[in-house]
């Protein structure tokens, strides 16, 4: 069985997206993204979902040859992002006695959206509202911010499948064979992860239902024993570190910097860390960083200064740890600087933004280059870091 084939009612019709370079203008996504989009064929039919304006063509494509002759009732609009509801006005076109589905925010925020008025066409529905297809049935549960205000998740009792809007989503294209857990948790950090509290929320009112299967708006539908992926999202949502281990991230202009982030995990690894990672903030990808400082319990900020700050790389990982909730994990900091200090500073000024962090006392400070003498500062901080 393969992803499409988990229902004869509930066909898959989203599309895969092999083209685009940057998702959401800013994530790489070099094995692509899928768009999924989902059509319930029972006495009513209706569509879960449309899909980016990027996989126009293949999704009318599918549709058409999905509907197979017949006209959907409804249109389950989870989520108003572009991403999914691009179609939603076309849709509404070619199908005048199709009724649109979605939360009362989503309603309320479809005309910023669209040119069309949708008066007499839209039904808005609330907690546990339920929609009757025939056999299968629709329960309504909001999920404010489980990516944006609007979303709402929906449940179909018969075949006992979530459809879960962004959450349980991850980064590739469903044609390409990838490591569940590492897409999604760089999709589930950089996406939703400022919103642990709503997902715990969710994951809550989830718990209360018998679910067999899992379908999100992006990657694969999720079928078997759903207990790993809804474990994963039990402790990203809780903002708890998945693995114990040393994220090390540096920023470096001539390379001192990055030496000393080198000789620290030689360190760390003589004294026994089993997983210390390196990023060099002015070539990794941030959004695998962002994704790493969340996996592993401990981070380490090496960074030069710059401009009486701190080398940009370093700020632009901060600003995005700041906005991303990052908490609960020990941070060290290691600063260079060549006439007056001031990157440890500066780190130090967003790393007090965040809650629950346990800083080590020890920040290291380096003159230009790593000397011998700063080896028992470093030293010192291996063992501040592994205590
Ligand atoms: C544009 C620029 C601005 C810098 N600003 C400062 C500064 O404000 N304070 C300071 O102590 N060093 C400053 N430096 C020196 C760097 O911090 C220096 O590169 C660092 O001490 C050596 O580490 P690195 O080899 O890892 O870059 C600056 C360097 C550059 C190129
Ligand atoms: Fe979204
Ligand atoms: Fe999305």
């Amino acid at each position: 069985m393969n992803h499409i084939d988990f229902s004869k009612a509930i066909r898959y019709i989203g599309c895969d997206d092999h083209s685009i370079d940057l998702f959401e203008n800013q994530y790489k996504v070099p094995k692509g993204i899928s768009y999924n989009s989902y059509l319930i064929l029972d006495e009513k039919v209706a569509i879960m979902d449309t899909v980016d304006r990027r996989a126009s063509q293949d999704w009318l494509e599918k549709l058409r040859q999905g509907l197979d002759g017949r006209k959907p009732d409804y249109l389950v609009v989870h989520h108003l992002e572009p991403d999914h509801a691009y179609h939603i006005q076309l849709a509404a076109e070619l199908y005048p006695e199709m009724t649109i589905v979605a939360s009362a925010k989503a309603v309320a925020m479809m005309p910023q959206f669209f040119t069309m008025d949708f008066t007499g066409r839209v039904m808005a529905v609330q907690e546990g509202d339920k929609l009757s297809l025939g056999q299968h049935e629709l329960t309504f549960v909001m999920a404010p911010m489980v990516h944006w205000p609007e979303v709402m998740v929906s449940y179909e009792s018969s075949e006992k499948v979530l459809f879960s809007a962004d959450g349980f989503g991850k980064f590739g294209a469903l044609d390409i064979d990838d490591n569940w857990d590492d897409e999604a948790r760089r999709y589930y950090f950089n996406i939703v992860g400022k919103y642990g509290g709503p997902v715990q929320t969710l994951l809550k009112k989830a718990a209360g239902l018998d679910i067999r299967t899992i379908c999100p708006l992006h990657g694969p539908v999720l079928t078997g024993d759903l207990s790993h992926y809804i474990g994963k999202y039990q402790t990203w949502s809780s903002y708890q570190p998945e693995e114990d281990g040393v994220v090390i991230a540096y920023a470096s202009i001539h390379g001192n910097t990055e030496k000393a982030a080198h000789k620290l995990a030689e360190i760390l690894r003589q004294k026994g860390a089993e997983q210390v990672r390196l990023f060099d903030l002015s070539r990794s990808d941030k959004s695998e960083v962002v994704e790493n400082a969340f996996r592993y319990s401990k981070l380490v900020l090496a960074a030069s200064s710059y401009d009486g700050g701190v080398f940009p790389p370093m700020e632009h990982l901060l600003t995005t740890l700041v906005s991303k909730m990052y908490q609960n994990r020990r941070v060290a900091l290691v600063e260079n600087g060549s006439w007056g200090p001031t990157a440890g500073r500066v780190m130090k000024s967003y790393v007090d933004k965040l809650k629950k962090i346990d800083l080590c006392p020890t920040m290291v400070t380096i003159w230009s280059t790593l000397k011998d003498k700063d080896l028992s500062a470093l030293e010192q901080l291996a063992e501040e870091l592994l205590a």
